[in-house]
C-alpha cells in the first residue's frame, strides 16, 4: 500500500484490543477504512473494541497468533466474509522476562515476536504478492533497535523482529506490497502501566500516547516508509551506536549504573 489511502481498505490489527493496536483499529476506522478486524487473544475485548468503531464492517476476533493454523483459518475468514486484507498490523507483544529471564520468557517472547509475524507472512503474504498490493508492518520496538536494559528476552526477540521485517522488505518488496517496521520507544499502555519509575523503558524519556503512535503510522504509510520512529531521536541513537558500538556500550553502562543506584535509594 505504498501512498497508502485507507479509503475503503480491509485492515487487520493483532492484538488490537488494548494500547497501540487499539489506537491503530479506531484511527483506520476514522480514516474510512471499510472494514477493520480487531485480533487479540482476548476475544472479548477485542469483541468490545470492534464494537466501538466507526466503519462499515467490524470484526472482533479470538486469535492466538502463536498458533500458526489459526492465523491461517483468520485470514480465510475475513477474506472470505469481508474481502481482501489490504493492511496486516502484525502487532501483538508481550512485555516478558526480567534479566536473563527463564526458558519460558525466552519461549514466549520467540513465538509472540519472532514466530507470530514469520505465520502471518506465510498466510496473508502469498495473497497481498499475488495481487501485486497491500501492506504488512511488524511492530518492533525500539528495543530492536538499541536495546532494552531491564529485559533480554524481549530485546533479543524485538531485534528479530526488525530482522524479520526487513528480510520481508528485501525479499518480497519489489512484488507491489509495502513493508513496514513500527519502533516505538514508550508508550503509555497497559504494557507500561506496571512498570516503576526506574524502569528502563520509562528512564529512556518521552512517554508518548498511542494516539500518537497512530499518527505516525498513518504519516509512514502515506509515504511508503518502512522504518516508523514516533520518538524521532532514535534515529539519532542508532546513528551512535553504528558509529561507535564501543562509546555506545559505555554511555549505555552509566544509564545502567543510574538506573540501579535510584532503586537502591
Ligand atoms: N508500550 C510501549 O511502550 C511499547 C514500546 C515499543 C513497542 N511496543 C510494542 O507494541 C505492541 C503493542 O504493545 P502495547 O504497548 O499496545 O501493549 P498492550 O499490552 O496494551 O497490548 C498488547 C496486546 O497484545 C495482545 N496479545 C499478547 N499476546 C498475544 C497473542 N499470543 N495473540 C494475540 N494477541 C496477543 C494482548 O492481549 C494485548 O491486547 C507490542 O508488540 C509491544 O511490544 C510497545
Amino acid at each position: 500500500m505504498p501512498g497508502a489511502v485507507l479509503a475503503g481498505s480491509v485492515a487487520v490489527i493483532t492484538g488490537g484490543a488494548s494500547g497501540i493496536g487499539r489506537a491503530l483499529a479506531e484511527r483506520f476506522a476514522a480514516e474510512g477504512a471499510r472494514g477493520v478486524v480487531v485480533a487479540d487473544r482476548d476475544g472479548a475485548r477485542a469483541a468490545a473494541v470492534a464494537d466501538g468503531l466507526a466503519c462499515e464492517v467490524r470484526l472482533g476476533l479470538a486469535l492466538d497468533v502463536t498458533d500458526s493454523d489459526a492465523v491461517r483459518a483468520a485470514v480465510d475468514r475475513v477474506e472470505s466474509e469481508i474481502g481482501e486484507i489490504d493492511l496486516w498490523c502484525s502487532n501483538a507483544g508481550v512485555p516478558t522476562g526480567a534479566g536473563l529471564g527463564e526458558d519460558s520468557d525466552w519461549d514466549l517472547a520467540w513465538r509472540v515476536h519472532v514466530m507470530a509475524h514469520v505465520y502471518a507472512a506465510r498466510h496473508v503474504l502469498p495473497r497481498m504478492v499475488e495481487r501485486g498490493r497491500g501492506h504488512f508492518m511488524v511492530t518492533a520496538s525500539a528495543a530492536g533497535l538499541l536495546t532494552e536494559m531491564d529485559t533480554a528476552p524481549y530485546s533479543v526477540t524485538k531485534h528479530g523482529s526488525v530482522a524479520l521485517a526487513e528480510w520481508l522488505a528485501i525479499r518480497h518488496g519489489s512484488s507491489g506490497v509495502g513493508f513496514s517496521c513500527l519502533c516505538p520507544q514508550a508508550v503509555r499502555t497497559p504494557m507500561t502501566a506496571g512498570f516503576g519509575a526506574d524502569s528502563a523503558t520509562l528512564a529512556a524519556g518521552g512517554l508518548i500516547e498511542p494516539t500518537e503512535v497512530a499518527n505516525a503510522v498513518m504519516a509512514a504509510l502515506a509515504e511508503g516508509r518502512f522504518l516508523i520512529l514516533p520518538h524521532p531521536e532514535v534515529a539519532e541513537y542508532e546513528r551512535r551506536r553504528a558509529g561507535d558500538r564501543d562509546r555506545w556500550l559505555a554511555g549505555m553502562r552509566r544509564l545502567r549504573a543510574d538506573l540501579d543506584t535510584r532503586r537502591e535509594a
